[in-house]
């Protein structure tokens, strides 16, 4: 049986690839995305999972908009770097139709409380944004923390991070959140820069989508070579553009791809170090452990099933 999942998104392009790897994967049932800020402000990031989700003919998913700005602001503004990465509209300028669909009524910290009631233990949730929304559903229902399985983007424990000498993006629009995540649930795999850094894509594999002709190909290969383009001044020694977010869900369709340590995590909230992800002190000597962070990927493997499930999805004619 396919395992539910949810995926809590603020899409951007590798977002995109993450979505486009959950519905390319048979060991997955997609029952919802939530829609946070980060890349793009909420609103931007909700009509762009609905747009791909149009593109690839699945209508049936629905789409639930989140909290626009982090707990301790009060709005929120696109950074000038995540419009350099990803585009000002978010998927680097790659035009699709304009959705037919909406958003939900129902707010998309409401659907994650109810879903994790109703499925438990076979529900995964990947947030791939600024856990914001996350935050909100572990303080909306006292349950949540205790029954949700969560494989998070974000994060960086070995590496050092990409805004700031110590704060990974994600976790840096809202370290509060990330925090409170940390502290209380209890089951969270965390895939941070020390292994989404080392799965690069070049435009040798997106030449393979762009070659498909098909309007799925075109899209992914349009998005990410603007994501390479971007990655080429801000990082030229990668050699490629980091696939964060799919690795996530990657993770979350085969554990086995990554190894882990067990640990209990914090994120620090003052100083220069905000942002920081790293042990807490407080429970190093806490038996039980309430977070995975993955510090090894198996590279080629991802590699492989990343194109498989992409390129039989982009297949598509129409
Ligand atoms: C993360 O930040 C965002 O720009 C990406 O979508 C990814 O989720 C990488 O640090
Ligand atoms: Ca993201």
């Amino acid at each position: 049986m396919a395992r539910k999942i949810i995926l809590d998104l603020d899409t951007g392009i590798d977002d995109a690839l993450a979505l486009a790897y959950a519905l390319g994967s048979d060991e997955l049932e997609v029952i919802g995305v939530t829609g946070t800020y980060g890349n793009v402000l909420v609103e931007t990031g909700v009509r762009n999972s609905l747009a791909i989700l149009e593109l690839f003919g699945r209508d049936d998913v629905p789409v639930f908009a989140g909290p626009d700005h982090a707990r301790k602001r009060d709005s929120f503004e696109v950074l000038e770097i995540s419009e350099f990465i990803h585009g000002t509209n978010g998927i680097g300028e790659a035009v699709l139709p304009e959705p037919k669909r909406h958003a939900e009524k129902k707010s998309a910290v409401d659907f994650l409380v109810e879903s994790v009631r109703k499925y438990g233990d076979d529900l995964v949730i990947v947030p791939t944004g600024p856990s914001t929304t996350i935050a909100a559903a572990i303080e909306a229902d006292e349950d949540f923390a205790k029954n949700a399985h969560i494989v998070m983007m974000g994060g960086a424990l070995t590496a050092p991070g990409n805004v700031s000498a110590w704060a990974e993006a994600n976790v840096n629009q809202d370290p509060e959140a990330t925090n409170l995540l940390f502290r209380r649930a209890q089951d969270v795999t965390m895939i941070g820069l020390d292994v989404t850094l080392q799965t690069l894509l070049t435009t040798k594999e997106t030449t393979q989508w762009r070659e498909l002709g098909t309007p799925g190909g075109t899209f992914l290969a349009d998005a990410t070579d603007y994501y390479i383009k971007a990655y080429e001044t801000t990082a030229p020694h990668l050699g490629g553009c980091g696939l964060h977010d799919p690795l996530a869900v990657a993770v979350a369709v085969d554990p086995s791809l990554v190894t882990t340590i067990d640990i209990n995590m914090k994120t620090e909230v003052d100083g220069c170090t905000r942002g920081r992800t790293i042990a807490d002190e407080e429970r190093l000597n806490d038996p039980v452990k309430t977070a995975k962070v993955a510090v090894g990927v198996d590279v080629q493997r991802f590699l492989g099933e990343f194109m498989q499930r992409l390129t039989a999805l982009a297949s598509a004619k129409a």
